[in-house]
């Protein structure tokens, strides 16, 4: 039995629908501060299949002693966090408490109850403006430059070092790229709470005509065309990753990091052009100053996880451009 902490999110759905695709049984813990019950539901309806939903929070100890009581969990996939960069800098003790705090409580959980495989959501947030292009697990971490990358490093750092302590631990610490698109049947899909602030949720509600048009941040980066270069990559890939990270922890112990990316590097002019090509749609923009905290360029060197993993990203941009609109245009409002 696998425990999914964060299920109801947009990654952590489309993680249960491959887990449950894949005929394992699990249980998802999720207190639904960022989403929604109908993304379960739906994976439940799309898939056929069942799975155990517990509302609670990765905060609250006795909760998890009763769910590692109740439940034989072998592995667990943490997914559960707060992601927003801008909040993190307004909140950072609210993020310091739910990511790093509510990742400590889960660990010592685990540790009790006697599990010791869990495959961790980080992010390429921790390479900060990195030293070098394409990035690779050993391009080096810095010192993040806002509290939701501090958490990411945080935990990674403090599971790094209980596998030191005890090598009886098997942890991957998979540093996720920009995750894009919607499962194809555009039941479950991201569903932003307010005003996007990531690119593609903003570019699919200018589509479906909540916004009005698209603010590119940055014109004069030192990039191809001058604005920011990212490597996107689709969710359905991303989450097929983790099954393949699942996989090779359970037969190698230890630490370990992969990089979960495509290896191409995007600008924002060319989101735009592929989604309105891919769809046929307009997006409206306008060149705007840089936004604070934004860097030039980030795209992976994937190599590590095509040789130690056997996964590779096969999904290409068209497909995250069409996914994302179906999802967008079949739920206008998201799931409210
Ligand atoms: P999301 O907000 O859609 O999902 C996170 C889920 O965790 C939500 O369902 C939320 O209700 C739940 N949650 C948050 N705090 C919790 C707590 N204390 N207890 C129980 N449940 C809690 O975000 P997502 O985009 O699906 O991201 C999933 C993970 O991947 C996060 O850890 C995020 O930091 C990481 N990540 C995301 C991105 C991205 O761009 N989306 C990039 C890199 C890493
Ligand atoms: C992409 C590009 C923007 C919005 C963030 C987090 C990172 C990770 C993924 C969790 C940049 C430009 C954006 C807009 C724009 N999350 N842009 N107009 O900043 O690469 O990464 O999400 O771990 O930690 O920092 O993603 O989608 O916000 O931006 O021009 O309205 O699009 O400047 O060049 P980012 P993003």
């Amino acid at each position: 039995m696998i425990l999914l902490t964060g299920g109801a999110g947009y990654i952590g759905s489309h993680m249960l629908f491959e887990l449950l695709t894949a005929n394992y049984e699990v249980v998802v813990l999720d207190n639904l501060c960022n989403s929604n019950m109908t993304a379960i539901n739906r994976v439940q309806q799309m898939t056929g299949k069942a799975c155990h939903f517990v509302e609670g929070d990765i905060r609250d100890a006795g909760c998890l002693t009763d769910l590692f009581n109740q439940y034989a969990i072998d592995a667990v996939l943490h997914f559960a966090g707060l992601k927003s960069v801008g909040e993190s800098v307004a909140q950072p003790l609210r993020y310091f408490d739910n990511n790093i705090t509510g990742s400590l409580v889960l660990l010592k959980a685990m540790q009790s109850a006697q599990v010791k495989r869990i495959v961790f959501s980080s992010s390429a947030t921790v390479y900060g403006d990195p030293a070098e292009l394409p990035i690779t697990e050993s391009t080096p971490t810095s010192m993040p430059t806002n509290p939701y990358g501090y958490t990411k490093l945080a935990v990674e750092q403090m599971m790094m070092q209980l596998v030191d302590s005890d090598p009886s631990w098997s942890v991957a610490a998979l540093r996720y790229f920009n995750p894009v698109g919607a499962h194809s049947s555009g039941q479950i899909g991201e569903d932003p709470k307010g005003i996007p602030n990531n690119l593609l949720p903003y570019i699919a509600q200018v589509a479906v005509g909540r916004l009005q048009q698209l603010s590119v941040f940055g014109a004069d980066y030192n990039t191809p065309d001058g604005t920011g270069v990212r490597d996107y990559i689709h969710v359905v890939d991303l989450v097929k990753g983790h099954l393949a990270a699942l996989t090779y922890i359970t037969a190698n112990l230890g630490y370990h990091i992969w990089n979960l990316g495509t290896g191409e590097g995007y600008s924002v002019l060319d989101m735009v052009r592929a989604f309105e090509k891919a769809n046929n749609i307009d997006i409206p923009y306008k060149l705007e100053p840089r936004r604070a905290g934004d860097i030039a360029a980030c795209y992976a060197d994937p190599n590590k996880a095509i040789a130690e993993l056997n996964w590779q990203a096969e999904l290409g941009l068209e497909q995250m451009m069409a996914d994302t609109w179906h999802w967008q245009r079949t739920n206008p409002h998201g799931y409210s």
